[in-house]
C-alpha cells in the first residue's frame, strides 16, 4: 500500500502490477477495462466503474452516431479517465430467407396465437465512415472492436482521432492477425465469457480457454494482453496477470451492479442457481455467444443451422419476445452470462472495481 498524493488516501501500490504497460495503453489507474456490453451497459455504468479506476467502456454496436456522440459527452462530464468506445466489425450478410427458421419456430408462434412472421430485431451495425466521424467528434482515449477489425482507412481515422486501438482474439491465430496490423494490446477473449465470441477467423468452436490462450498469446505478439472471459474476482484477476496478462476485461460481474442495464428477469436469473449452467448459442442473432440456458434453448438445442446469419436471427424471435413479455414469461432475449457468475455479487460498480483490484493485489503479493 501507498498514499496517493492527490486525495490523502492510502491505496494500493502501483508498484504491486506485473506489468506496467496497462498505463501507456489503457491510461487507467487500474488494469482492469469494465467490459463493453451492448444493452446491458450504457452511461451509468462506464461512469461508475471509471470512478473506481477501470477503463469505462461504452458498447457502440446497437447505437446511433448521434448518441454514441450523447453518451459519449454524458461520460465526459460526469467522470475523470480514460474512455473506450467500443464496435463490432462483421460483414453484414444480405437479408435472409427466413423459411426454415421461421418453420423451426412455429410451435413457439402457435403457443401464443401469432403467425411466423419476423419482426423488427436488433440493428447491429458494423462500424462505418459515420462512427469514424463520431470518433473524431469524440476523441475516446480507446477504441475497441469485436469480430475484427474495420478496413485500413477507416483504422486509420481512428488512429488519426487519438485512440489507442485494441481488438478481441479467441485463438492464437487471430491474435497474430491483430498484431499484424498493429493494435496496440489484444483482448484475448477465453471460452468461459458471457456474450458472443468476438471470433473473426477461427470457427467460434475453435476459441481457447483463458489459462491457454492468454500465455500463448503474450508470447506470439509480445503485445500487451487484456485477459477477457471467466474473471469475476480477484483471484481471476491474479490468475490472468499472473499468466501473462497485463490487464483484465471484466463482463458478466459489472451485470451484477445496480448500474448496468440488465432486466430484472435476468438479474433475478444471474443470482439464482441458473447462473451455474450456461450455454454457447447461436439462436438469438446467429452468432454463438454465452448465456443462461432459457426455455428455447432446451426445446432447441442450443446450435442450429437453421438460425440466419448475424444478426438476423433475432428479428424471428422479437414476436415471440413481446408476447411473453405480455405474459410476463421469459426466454425469447439473450440472458448472457459468462461462466463465473457465480462468484459476482450485487455491489456498486466504482466498488466492485476497487475490490478486484485491491483482492488481486492481495494475492499477488503475497505470491511475490
Ligand atoms: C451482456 C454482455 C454483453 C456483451 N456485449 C459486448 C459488446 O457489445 N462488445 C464487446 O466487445 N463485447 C461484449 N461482450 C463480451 C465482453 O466484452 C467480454 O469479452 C466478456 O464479458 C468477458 O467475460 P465475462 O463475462 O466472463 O467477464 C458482452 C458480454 C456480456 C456478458
Amino acid at each position: 500500500v501507498g498514499v496517493d498524493a492527490e486525495h490523502g488516501k492510502v491505496v494500493a501500490a502501483p508498484a504491486g502490477w506485473p506489468d506496467e504497460r496497462f498505463r501507456a495503453v489503457l491510461g487507467s489507474r487500474l488494469p482492469i477495462v469494465q467490459a463493453p456490453m451492448a444493452g446491458a451497459g450504457g452511461v451509468e455504468l462506464a461512469v461508475a466503474a471509471m470512478a473506481g479506476g477501470a477503463v469505462g467502456s461504452l458498447p457502440c454496436a446497437l447505437l446511433k452516431p448521434e448518441q454514441v456522440r450523447a453518451q459519449a459527452a454524458e461520460v465526459r462530464a460526469r467522470a475523470e479517465g480514460p474512455l473506450n468506445l467500443n464496435f463490432f466489425c462483421h460483414q453484414m450478410p444480405p437479408a435472409p430467407d427466413e423459411g426454415e427458421w421461421l418453420a423451426l419456430l412455429r410451435p413457439f408462434y402457435d403457443r401464443f396465437g401469432l403467425e411466423p412472421a419476423a419482426g423488427e430485431g436488433p440493428g447491429r451495425a458494423p462500424f462505418d465512415a459515420a462512427m469514424a466521424e463520431a470518433i473524431e467528434a469524440v476523441r475516446p482515449e480507446i477504441v475497441s472492436f469485436h469480430f475484427g477489425l474495420p478496413d485500413g482507412s477507416l483504422l486509420d481515422r481512428v488512429r488519426a482521432a487519438g485512440a489507442r486501438v485494441i481488438a478481441t482474439a479467441t485463438t492464437v491465430r487471430e491474435a497474430r492477425s491483430l498484431a499484424r496490423r498493429r493494435v496496440d494490446a489484444i483482448i484475448a477473449q477465453g471460452w468461459e465469457a458471457g456474450g458472443h465470441a468476438g471470433s473473426f477467423l477461427s470457427p467460434p468452436e475453435e476459441q481457447l480457454g483463458l489459462i491457454a490462450l492468454v500465455p500463448q498469446v503474450a508470447d506470439a505478439t509480445d503485445l500487451p494482453v487484456i485477459a477477457a472471459g471467466g474473471i469475476a474476482d480477484g483471484r481471476g484477476v491474479a490468475a490472468a496477470l499472473t499468466l501473462g496478462a497485463a490487464a483484465v476485461q471484466v463482463g458478466t460481474a459489472y451485470l451484477f451492479c445496480p448500474e448496468s442495464l440488465v432486466a430484472p428477469a435476468h438479474r433475478a436469473a444471474l443470482a439464482s442457481e441458473r447462473a451455474e449452467r450456461t450455454v454457447f448459442t447461436n439462436l438469438f442473432t446467429g452468432r454463438r455467444a454465452r448465456g443462461l440456458a432459457t426455455p428455447p434453448v432446451d426445446e432447441l438445442g442450443p446450435v442450429r443451422p437453421e438460425a440466419p446469419a448475424f444478426p438476423h436471427a433475432g428479428a424471428a424471435l422479437a414476436p415471440l419476445a413481446a408476447a411473453a413479455r405480455e405474459r410476463g414469461e421469459e426466454g425469447f432475449v439473450p440472458m448472457w452470462s459468462g461462466q463465473a457468475a457465480p462468484l459476482a455479487r450485487a455491489e456498486p460498480a466504482a466498488g466492485l472495481t476497487k475490490r478486484l483490484a485491491r483482492e488481486a493485489l492481495a494475492l499477488l503479493g503475497a505470491k511475490a
